[in-house]
């Protein structure tokens, strides 16, 4: 049976098994796929030792999605160079290859959700990997700005300047600061949350009166309640609010194509996730 694994640590909480899993029935395609412990400073050993095994592709979770950046180096696709992180490794040719798969898994969710993203204001809170990872996706998607917030909005303008050093996609201008900052120029359209404030039950401390009117709040993280973010935007007037569960399958479904060459659906899938919470 063809290999493959997600490989974090910790690793036991991890959905990525069974979304594979459901895939794979889905579509016909027989494979095996675990979970892999890996400690922390142990990554490129575990992912040897999966090779001789006959692994043939990995998604990375937290805290290696660097690593496997490192361990990709030569060969990353655009995507994972922009997101500066590897989410996918895939073995071939007798090497790893490097790609992301997070960005698009938040699109095709948000065009799941309905929303329209051409021509959106887009507000991203946060401006550590996960809101990196989603810059360009979002950009493509031909969003009309983005404005990222960060409680150390140093780390937003820096991380603003280096996306417009890039130089892709410069239609969408793309701009940072801080999450009070936020407030000065309301009338977003969707707000992102991709802080870890939702590890701590806590929404980000971000101003009332961001919401334009339709505007959507996207959370990253997901559970089995709305989140602290959700609600905060919720009380704060969006007309809708999403968790992070439909990424988490969107993604998936991406990495399972570049493995499998078969756009799984990942509606069914996303329902089962969603029953089990409960
Ligand atoms: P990731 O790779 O998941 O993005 P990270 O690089 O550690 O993780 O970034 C975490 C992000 O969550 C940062 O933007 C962080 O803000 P700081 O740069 O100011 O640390 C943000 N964050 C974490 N806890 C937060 C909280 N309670 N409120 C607001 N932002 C928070």
């Amino acid at each position: 049976l063809a290999r493959y694994a997600v490989i974090g640590n910790p690793i036991a909480h991890s959905r990525s098994p069974q979304i594979h899993a459901m895939f794979a029935e889905q579509t016909g395609k027989p494979l095996r796929y675990d979970r892999l412990l890996a400690p922390v400073d142990g990554f490129a050993d575990a992912v040897a030792a999966f090779v001789a095994e006959g692994g043939l592709g990995l998604n990375v979770t937290v805290p290696f999605k660097l690593d496997a950046y490192a361990l990709a180096a030569g060969r990353l696709s655009s995507r994972a160079r922009l997101a500066g992180a590897v989410n996918t490794l895939s073995w071939r040719d007798g090497a790893w290859h490097g790609c992301n798969t997070d960005g698009v898994g938040l699109v095709s969710d948000l065009l799941r959700l309905g929303l329209r993203l051409a021509g959106a204001s887009v507000l991203l809170v946060g401006a550590g990997g996960a809101a990196r990872g989603v810059l360009q996706p979002l950009a493509e998607a031909g969003c009309a700005r983005i404005h990222i917030v960060n409680r150390t909005a140093s780390k937003a303008e820096e991380l603003a300047a280096s996306w417009r050093d890039s130089g892709v996609s410069p239609q969408t201008p793309v701009t940072g600061g801080s999450l009070a900052d936020a407030a000065l120029a309301g009338g977003w359209n969707l707000v992102i949350n991709a802080t870890a404030s939702g590890l701590q039950n806590a929404a980000p401390d971000l101003p009332p009166g961001l919401y334009a009117p339709g505007a959507a709040a996207y959370d990253m993280m997901y559970g089995a309640q709305p989140t602290a973010f959700m609600q905060q935007a919720q009380a704060d007037g969006a007309a809708l609010a999403a968790d992070g569960l439909g990424m988490l399958v969107g993604q998936a479904a991406e990495s399972f194509y570049i493995w499998h060459g078969v756009r799984p659906d990942p509606a069914p899938v996303l329902a089962a996730l969603r029953e089990a919470l409960k």
